[in-house]
């Protein structure tokens, strides 16, 4: 038995016990004749004191134990006199009579402490040290704690948890797939699943009438914070439901998750809130609703006075930053030089600052008479103290998404992005489709088993940009935590979609065959959600990206620094599996 205890739940009621603890050397300290050790594990820190009076061999052994060495130390419970109340253990200490190295260890690349030396790429180099840390380790048990309250919830609701491959056929539509070739099969590629998709709506054939599963997907998209190319979904699907009985089990879920891991009850349903609202007011299908700041159109006030800017515009829209009037002329020019970046793309800003008095000064005052300026302030119901910034553009979607990304920024500078509030709601009606640039052609904008409003559906042939589908996203804080709908389950109008979204019949048969005919032998109504996992628990955790929530994430390109992957095949494993590797020359 290498120990009796755990380093973290030692009490002064312990006093007296001869105890054993195992763990790692988190720091040692010589002070008189005494040496300190604070030995560390999973659960928390004892301290250990080694007394030279009483023990010299050993205190001399301890004085040669270096930081991470893994040791065994027997001893006595003991009642600290300098107590420290910021540790759970701070009230005792183990005076050691027993030390045994169980491995020593080399000086580790960066200190395993909360606020380590160690840069981002050293840490995910060395990943397995940095797991050692309370915070990264913290959240791995948050996500533990998470998934077992997934599981609890769905096991009483019914739900059955039933795998589906890893190895699948490349799908056309969607993200970019991860592919693996198959050495039986030379020249044949299987696909990791960008989701389990189809298979649950399979598994609905088959008559599993409630199915879940904690499932890697992969996709090959470029990444962001709240992207990995290989991340984890609560995977959902149920059969002889509509819209409202998916939302409602699942807000459900939500509203257990919040109260087991958050301590948060949340009683009153989640607001819903529609697509075309959530653009029109955010400019975004995924608003951060902690704070208000929603935008107001202003093309009737300020078009047509000659100011060309806003003449020209498509469309001009405007947030009040409540109080914050104050802004300096440095301030502005930064919110000017932020909207102006690369990545957002506006040409330019207008701001207006309503004064105590009531009167408006804006930095077009030469173009406007306190009249107009009046009657827009009124129309945005700014208040003395309010500044109000206003953009335009050519193209209304793309100007609402720049003033979405300038309400974010202004709601960061006035602290309204508080990471202890959650806000939550459901974007419900989404459009079917979404015109590709790339593509040339309309694509499906959940995906193409997506079930159209049944209202619409006559608008499948004359105006199918305007069909609206039975789609819908969970949102917290402005992030997507989730996202589902309910399915087509008619062969032919699963048919009539992949006509639309340009595919030929011999097309859609050879990519989807296995499922259009899997609906010819009784497919039920059906329907269901995905959560995003990583998303759910960093939100949770108050992380600022989903990699700290994951053991072995991979960096921002992509790869696993700490593997190394991806990497060149040896020239054996591409002659077995047939195939040759031609890179463009740099
Ligand atoms: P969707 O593509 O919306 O739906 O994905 C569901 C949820 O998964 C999370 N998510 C991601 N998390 C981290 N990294 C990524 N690259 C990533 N991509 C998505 C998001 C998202 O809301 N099969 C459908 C679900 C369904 O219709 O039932 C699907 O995959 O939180």
């Amino acid at each position: 038995m290498y120990r009796t205890n755990t380093c973290g739940e030692l009490r002064l009621s312990d006093a007296g016990r001869r105890v054993t603890l195992a763990g790692w050397v988190q720091r040692i300290r010589k002070m008189g004749g005494m040496t300190f050790l604070d030995l560390r594990d999973r659960y928390g820190i004892t301290q250990v004191v080694f007394e030279n009076d009483n023990n010299s061999d050993l205190t001399e052994a301890a004085n040669h134990m270096g930081r991470e060495f893994v040791v065994q130390i027997s001893g006595t419970v003991t009642e600290r006199t300098a107590k420290n109340p910021n540790m759970p253990t701070g009230d005792i200490e183990i005076i050691a009579d027993k030390l045994t190295v169980l491995n020593p260890s080399l000086v580790p690349p960066f200190t395993i402490e909360d606020d380590t030396d160690g840069g981002d790429d050293l840490r995910m180099r060395f990943r397995y040290l940095d797991l050692r840390r309370n915070a990264v380790r913290r959240n791995l048990e948050l996500r533990h704690r998470m998934t077992m309250e997934v599981r609890r919830y769905l096991d009483s609701k019914g739900f059955l948890e039933i795998e589906t491959p890893m190895l699948v056929g490349s799908t056309p539509e969607g993200a970019r797939d991860f592919v693996v070739p198959s050495r039986m099969n030379p020249g044949q590629f299987y696909a990791l699943p960008q989701s389990p998709q189809t298979l649950k709506q399979l598994l609905m054939v088959s008559g599993m009438d409630r199915y879940f599963q904690i499932v890697k997907c992969f996709r090959d998209e470029d990444l962001r914070a709240d992207r990995q190319p290989e991340f984890t979904q609560i995977d959902c699907e149920m059969s002889f439901v509509e819209q409202d009985d998916v939302i409602n089990l699942f807000e459900g879920m939500a509203k257990h998750l919040f109260k087991e891991i958050r301590g948060v009850e949340l009683t009153e349903p989640f607001p819903r809130m529609t697509w075309a609202d959530a653009m029109k007011y955010y400019g975004s299908d995924k608003p951060d609703t902690r704070f208000g700041m929603r935008f107001v159109e202003l093309m009737e006030p300020l078009k047509g006075h000659g100011f060309s800017v806003f003449d020209n515009a498509a469309y001009i829209g405007g947030i009040v930053a409540e109080g914050a009037a104050s802004y300096t002329r440095k301030q502005l020019d930064a919110l000017t030089d932020f909207v102006k970046r690369p990545q957002i793309g506006a040409k330019g800003m207008v701001y207006a600052r309503v004064n105590e008095d009531g009167t408006v000064k804006s930095s077009v005052d030469k173009f406007y008479d306190q009249d107009t300026l009046r009657a827009m302030a009124d129309k945005m119901q700014a208040r003395p103290g309010d500044l109000i910034l206003i953009l335009s553009g050519d193209d209304a979607m793309r100007t609402r998404k720049q003033l979405c990304e300038l309400r974010l920024e202004m709601g960061r500078q006035l602290g309204l992005r508080d990471k202890n509030k959650f806000s939550c709601l459901w974007v419900v009606d989404f459009p079917m489709f979404e015109w590709s640039e790339e593509e040339g052609r309309l694509m499906a904008m959940h995906h193409p088993f997506t079930h159209p409003k049944d209202e619409d559906i006559p608008m499948l042939d004359t105006n199918p940009a305007e069909v609206r589908a039975d789609a819908y996203d969970m949102v917290i804080n402005g992030v997507e935590v989730g996202g589902g709908s309910i399915r087509i389950h008619d062969s032919k109008l699963q048919a009539k979609m992949f006509e639309i979204l340009g595919f030929t019949p011999e097309k859609a048969q050879e990519q989807f065959g296995f499922l259009m005919n899997a609906f010819k032998y009784g497919a039920p109504p059906h329907g269901g959600l995905a959560y995003g996992l990583d998303r759910w628990v960093s939100l949770f955790a108050g992380l600022d990206s989903i990699r700290d929530c994951i053991a072995f994430p991979k960096n921002n390109s992509g790869r696993d620094v700490m593997l190394d992957a991806p990497a060149p095949l040896d020239p054996k494993q591409l002659d077995e599996l047939k195939l040759a590797v031609e890179l463009p020359e740099e």
